[in-house]
């Protein structure tokens, strides 16, 4: 997938690339840092402590597979934006896959969210093997929430207890979004069952 140049809704110009094995130690800093700047995620700060070369590993497979994405976003040449997308290493459940995705703060409403999810749709869609993104959002978090549903994103279910952030469990809404191929001659064909 190629470099997408995008406005953010104040007028800086950023970017949505594909994260590179030489992003890795940035992208530690960077996780540690959004996962100190919010309560929603599953990650707590500072509990990310595997090694760059890990994190580079990480990275090389998600370019390598053809059902893992994992992306940047990039304001003045610094990450403030990831989205990651994996998929599931079984045959039956090849075409699904859960996403992740998280902005600094300094940088929210700006559009970086919206950017990375259309690049992720489409590079879906054209993937010819992912069929279905799946994802968990606290049922508080109405921006993430928002986001999803503006692109078509589904309440599947609801989660008890997925979260327990200082003493307090938290719910959690399973999302999901059908996703069909730009072409016909996928290489992954399916009927759904009329459930
Ligand atoms: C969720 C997150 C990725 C969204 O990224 P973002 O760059 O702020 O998203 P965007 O600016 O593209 O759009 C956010 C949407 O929420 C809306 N929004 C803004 N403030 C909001 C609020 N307080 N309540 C509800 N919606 C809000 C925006 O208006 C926009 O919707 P619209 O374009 O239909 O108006 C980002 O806030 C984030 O990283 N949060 C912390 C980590 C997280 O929660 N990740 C998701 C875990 S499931």
């Amino acid at each position: 997938m190629k470099t997408e140049q995008v406005r953010l809704k104040d007028g800086r110009p950023a970017r949505i690339r594909l994260l590179r094995p030489k992003d890795a130690e940035s992208v530690l800093d960077y996780i540690n840092a959004v996962t100190a700047e919010t309560d929603c995620l599953g990650l707590e700060s500072g509990e990310l402590d595997w090694p760059v070369e890990k994190e580079r590993r990480f990275i090389k497979s998600h370019r390598k597979a053809d059902n893992k994405l994992a992306i940047a976003a990039e304001v003045d040449g610094q990450i403030v934006g990831v989205l990651g997308f994996t998929g599931d290493e079984k045959r039956r459940m090849r075409h699904t896959g859960e996403l992740g995705i998280t902005v600094k703060r300094d940088f929210w409403g700006l559009g970086l969210g919206a950017a990375m999810m259309a690049y992720a749709i489409g590079w879906a869609q054209s993937s010819g093997v992912v069929r279905k993104i799946g994802l968990r959002v606290r049922i508080d978090n109405e921006r993430a929430i928002r986001l999803y549903e503006r692109f078509g994103f589904l309440r599947e279910g609801t989660i008890r207890r997925q979260f327990l952030v200082a003493g307090t469990f938290h719910d959690a809404y399973l999302m999901g979004l059908k996703v069909d191929p730009l072409n016909d001659d996928s290489a992954l064909t399916g009927r759904d069952d009329g459930s």
